[in-house]
């Protein structure tokens, strides 16, 4: 079978679509950024109908610059930023409010009045995850409670919920799949990853009709084909999987043990660990890796919320930099232990903190900090915080030797060179660093039986650069000494 994999990579500052070869090959890419909305402190919301036209058009694009006719398509895979919440009316398709994104803290307070230690055990033991308002579920409620007759409209089984996969595929299909996959599904706070389905308890607990919810799929499934009116062909929808799962896949990362990091909006540290979901004693997450012919393989997560956002910061706020490829440069040979410290918590900390309220600052400046000394520190500050992740996972008993990184930033040599040197782990970067989406292709392969397992797809991971760390054990510890006392000066409700 002769042709391409499509994937839609819809992120949390852009949508990508990126055209696959057979041998996971990247042939074309576009990409278009869409705004992003911050109606009031800690509120980030996007607008559906941006999300949707940014995909339509880069996947347009992206098969003009080939010159490709959709019948060159095999398939299409999508995956997506998580948790980010969309509901519309399934009658006639509008939404009923902007997305309410994965980033957004305005339902802290809501969180804090049902954190008893009684629903913080039950949420964790069902959904794997800790009460905080970076899932779906309390977003939901949210809009339910906000929207003018959005309750009434949910109990007369009028609503639908989604996330951004969700979304996209009702778009694709001309809202004929109301549907998601298991890894998306485990982002949500409503979902049993044990028995693999929504949870009653949790349906309840936060007031969510059942009929709102979509059908949850594998993450390689049948997700229907796409409209006519939209490539002027049907074509076949064969995966879905969040961003982080997608690329977990797209780093070959199938055995126990092994682990990935990604860079992109955020930073999402996840590590495979096989068919038995783990529990975390310190604050990471246990996800739903994968899910194939009904197998549910499992990972633990450690999620950061600002990675490459810092670096856009610099770019759109402070405006010291114009393109994140400057960076490396401007960082070039400064000292490691120049004394800056940007601890980036613009909309709170992750893990294994979960301070929703606490807030981004820069520290220790004197007289000759300059420039040089801010991107350094924001560069730092996403190895700092891998760091941070990674000995969660060792006090888990999770200490993996190598690190595959990926996403926008681990184009950045000086980062990864820095988080080799920060972690005492060999970092390494494969060829292709668009890993998300060319998990999804991956998935699609798998759908389509391209692939036969998850070894062929193995097979075609290939190594970009190795970078081993240099650093004294003793600059290590005082480098990383002095990030948990910049922390510590931010954090509002230290636990
Ligand atoms: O959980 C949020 C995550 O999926 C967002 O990913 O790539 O937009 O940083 P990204």
């Amino acid at each position: 079978m002769s042709g391409y994999f499509l994937s839609i990579d819809q992120g949390t500052t852009s949508s990508r679509a990126i055209l696959f070869d057979q041998a996971g090959k990247l042939v074309a890419c576009e990409q278009q950024e869409f705004s992003q909305y911050f109606p009031q402190e800690a509120w980030v919301e996007h607008k559906p109908e941006d999300i949707w036209c940014s995909v339509y058009h880069t996947c347009q694009a992206v098969l003009n610059i080939q010159n490709l006719a959709p019948d060159n398509i095999l398939g299409i895979g999508i995956t997506n930023q998580r948790e980010t919440t969309v509901i519309w009316n399934k009658f006639t398709g509008k939404t009923i409010y902007n997305a309410i994104v994965w980033q957004d803290r305005r339902t802290s307070e809501y969180c804090d009045s049902i954190s008893t230690s009684e629903n913080q055990e039950l949420i964790s033991q069902k959904t794997g995850l800790l009460i905080d308002p970076y899932f779906s579920a309390s977003k939901i409620r949210w809009i339910l409670e906000n929207v003018a007759g959005a309750k009434k409209q949910a109990q007369n089984g009028e609503l639908a919920f989604g996330t951004i996969d969700t979304y996209l595929l009702w778009k694709l299909t001309g809202g004929k799949q109301h549907a998601t996959d298991a890894t998306n599904a485990s982002r949500t706070m409503l979902f049993n990853i044990h028995t693999q389905t929504w949870d009653h308890v949790l349906l309840n607990l936060f007031n969510i009709p059942l009929s709102m919810l979509p059908e949850v799929k594998n993450s390689a499934d049948d997700f229907g084909t796409t409209e006519m009116s939209i490539f002027g062909k049907s074509i076949p929808i064969c995966a879905v999987a969040g961003d982080q799962h997608a690329a977990l896949i797209g780093q070959a990362c199938f055995k126990p043990g092994m682990t990935k990091s990604t860079y992109g909006t955020g930073c999402f540290v996840m590590q495979n660990t096989g068919n038995k979901p783990l529990k975390s004693k310190n604050k990471l997450l246990t996800t739903v890796a994968y899910r194939l012919e009904g197998e549910v393989t499992y990972a633990i997560e450690g999620s950061i919320f600002m990675a490459g956002a810092t670096v856009q910061w610099l770019r759109d706020k402070l405006k010291i930099i114009s393109d994140a490829s400057e960076c490396d440069e401007i960082a070039g040979d400064i000292r490691l232990n120049h004394g800056v410290f940007l601890v980036p918590a613009f909309t709170g900390l992750g893990a294994p903190y979960w301070d929703p309220k606490a807030r981004a600052a820069i520290l220790g400046l004197n007289r000759d900090s300059g420039i040089q000394h801010i991107v350094a520190a924001a560069l730092q500050a996403v190895a700092y915080q891998t760091k941070d992740l990674q000995l969660a996972m060792a006090k888990d008993g999770l200490k993996p030797h190598t690190l595959r990184v990926d996403g926008g930033m681990a184009n950045s040599d000086w980062t990864m060179a820095f988080l080799a040197n920060i972690l005492n782990v060999m970092v390494e970067r494969p060829q292709v660093v668009e890993t998300t989406a060319l998990g999804v292709a991956y998935l699609t392969g798998l759908q389509l039986g391209i692939y036969k397992s998850t070894q062929d797809i193995a097979n075609l991971w290939q190594n970009n650069k190795t970078f081993t760390p240099s650093i004294s054990h003793q600059l290590q510890e005082d480098l990383y000494q002095a990030w948990l006392n910049a922390v510590a000066k931010v954090r509002h409700s230290p636990n």
